[in-house]
């Protein structure tokens, strides 16, 4: 480096901080698309200087008493779109995937659904009902439901609806927006088998019946070889107490099921003989078929995939060579066991890597790296699971499912990567 690019040594004043600072500030507002463009490099931080934050103290323990990100990190947040924003409390937002990596979603990150806002429960005065055809009618405090047996899982949650959008043709340019309704994180509380079997079923119970103290009051049916199975009554995700927006205190955990039926604020567990057909299993949450017919319960979210990077908010900027393609691939049904991805629109396949634990319901990280020679890719991913289920093609699923579906979109994504490194969501068949 020569004498005259090195920027002049000595000590920073306060307002060589601001201006870093204000830098900054605009580097943000440029990127309002979703996505980060990498901020020239400051010549006053980089070797063979001593930079800015090697000459200060930094700020003491107490700054933070619940930590934070990274200001650098203040584009990594839920998003919505706004004409899928009817009004703010019924409504979604997406988890930023492409800005993710590994298999946990950060509390704070998780994408929201929300039929009546979020519901503000204290837990004090929190109470879970369960009636029906039980022995004897119970009322628990949250204090009462820490008593029992906990577990900890890592589950996915996927609303049924996630893609949804992209049933009929590519439509939204990223995959948060594709693919965002989806987050995966660890559950720690009470199998739902325990409290049932605490309140005592009746021979005739077959089905119970969830339902949230959120004002939507949302309700679900499902049946008792579920509620038994792995079904969990949970109040803590990645270790602390639920968010607001994910049911605090205590939500229902369906693993491997649809979202909508994971009710949160969950106040009432009603045992019953048959489905109750609440609004949300029968003018919302099926699927209308082509007859003219809908399919009715459609419960298991079935394997899926997606490539969050490189993607429509994650282009290329590093230029041809070494490149990480990655993303996530998920199974209702249990562990995927393998991952294809394709960079020339099916021609060819290659096996990716799964990278960190394999969980049954839970999603699942994968990586294939390649050098790329900065021609167009149209790239693809096909996730496997143990059931030996292949992710279908989204012209295999309307073969089947028609054109009117919103629900269960879990068809192959296509990514173009265009030779600028920029990426665009389209549809090949
Ligand atoms: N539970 C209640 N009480 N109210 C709701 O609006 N939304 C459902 C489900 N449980 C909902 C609810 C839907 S459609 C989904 S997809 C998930 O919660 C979303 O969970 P999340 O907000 O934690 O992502
Ligand atoms: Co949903």
């Amino acid at each position: 480096m020569s004498k005259s690019d090195t920027p002049e040594k000595g000590i920073a004043s306060p307002s060589r901080r601001n201006l870093l600072k204000a830098g900054l500030a605009a580097g943000g507002l440029a990127a309002t698309a979703g996505f980060a463009r990498a901020a020239e490099p400051d010549p006053y931080n980089l070797p063979p200087n001593v930079a800015d934050w090697s000459r200060y103290l930094g700020v003491g323990v107490d700054n933070a008493p619940y930590g934070m990100p990274s200001e650098h990190e203040s584009e990594v947040v839920r998003r919505s779109v706004e004409w899928l924003t009817a009004s703010r409390e019924s409504s979604i937002n997406f988890t930023p995937l492409h800005d993710l990596d590994g298999i946990i979603t950060p509390n704070g990150l998780c994408f929201e659904r929300h039929h009546g806002g979020v519901a503000e429960m204290n837990p004090t005065d929190y109470r879970l009902m369960i009636n029906g055809l039980v022995d004897k009618p119970l009322i628990f405090t949250l204090e009462d439901l820490k008593r029992f047996p906990r577990e900890n899982r890592l589950y996915f949650l996927e609303c049924a609806a996630n893609s949804g959008m992209e049933w009929r043709g590519a439509q939204l340019n990223g995959c948060q927006f594709t693919h965002g309704m989806v987050h995966c994180v660890m559950y720690t509380g009470v199998p739902l088998k325990y409290i049932l079997e605490e309140a005592g079923l009746k021979t005739n119970a077959k089905w119970i019946m969830p339902e949230g103290g959120d004002a939507a009051g949302m309700n679900r049916s499902v049946p008792i070889e579920k509620a038994l199975d792995d079904c969990m009554v949970a109040f803590k995700m990645n270790g602390e107490a639920l968010r607001p927006e994910q049911g605090y205190p205590a939500r229902l955990v369906v693993p491997g099921w649809e979202g909508n039926m994971w009710v949160k604020w969950l106040r009432r567990i009603e045992v019953g003989d048959q489905p109750w057909h609440a609004r949300e299993e029968t003018s919302k949450y099926t699927d209308l078929l082509a007859s003219g017919k809908a399919r009715r319960f459609t419960w298991v979210m079935d394997a899926k995939s997606v490539i969050t990077n490189p993607s429509p908010q994650a282009p290329i900027t590093h230029g041809k060579g070494q490149t990480v393609l990655t993303g996530l691939a998920w199974s209702g049904n249990g562990r995927v066991t393998r991952v294809d991805v394709t960079l020339d629109g099916g021609k060819n396949w290659h096996q990716a890597r799964i990278d960190g634990p394999s969980l049954p319901k839970a999603l699942h990280r994968f990586y294939f790296e390649f050098d790329w020679d900065g021609s167009d890719l149209l790239l693809q991913s096909r996730a496997y699971d143990d059931t030996g289920y292949v992710q279908p093609t989204k012209d295999e699923l309307r073969a089947v499912r028609g054109e009117n579906s919103i629900y269960h979109n879990n068809g192959i994504q296509t990514w173009h990567v265009m030779a600028n490194g920029g990426v665009e969501n389209v549809e090949i068949s």
